[in-house]
């Protein structure tokens, strides 16, 4: 179920990630959309990776900041996300900081993804610039129906196979 909540009815971790996803959402690079995007993932570890959406004047390459928070945890090798915080707005005139900015459809699959690793449905807190509008929700209800690992009946392969790589590497030192 959707819920619509207030910054102040957060928990202090909660609290943390939306904080986190609206600072980073300064570092957007966004002269073409003038829509700044922040993202903030928690992992089952405890810690925050964030990213913030990349422009490019070839429109279509650009990237979401949800693509480049989960590409930075996973990148760390701590891929069990647990909650993604959202946080957009649009900077130039006019100005809005209003509305709720839900991940769009591609992110919504790559947080689904990231779910079915993790063996957890993934909470979504969908916020406004402001934070003063928040909508938390999971994973499992912004895409029902998905298509994932388990249509391909690989969903117990990660990360047992995580290990085949890493020996796999280290065998490749020199
Ligand atoms: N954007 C995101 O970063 N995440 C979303 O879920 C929606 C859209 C970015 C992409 C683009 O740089 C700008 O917002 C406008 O679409």
């Amino acid at each position: 179920m959707i819920q619509t909540k207030k910054f102040g009815d957060l928990s202090d971790s909660d609290r943390h990630l939306v904080v986190s996803a609206r600072d980073t959402s300064m570092n957007a690079y966004a002269p073409y959309s003038g829509f700044a995007v922040g993202a903030a993932v928690r992992t089952k570890s405890g810690e925050v990776f964030t990213g913030a959406n990349l422009g490019n004047a070839s429109y279509g390459l650009g990237m979401c900041a949800e693509v480049a928070a989960i590409t930075k945890a996973n990148s760390a090798g701590d891929y069990n996300i647990e909650a993604i915080a959202v946080v957009g707005h649009k900077f130039t005139d006019p100005k809005d900081a209003t509305q709720v900015v839900t991940p769009c459809g591609r992110c919504r699959q790559l947080i689904f993804e990231a779910s079915q690793v993790a063996k957890a449905d993934v909470r979504v807190l969908s916020c406004s610039g402001d934070l003063r509008h928040i909508r938390e929700t999971v994973i499992s209800e912004l895409l029902p129906e998905a298509f994932g690992p388990k249509n391909l009946g690989l969903e117990n392969i990660w990360p047992d196979m995580r290990d085949k790589l890493v020996r796999s590497v280290t065998e490749l030192q020199i």
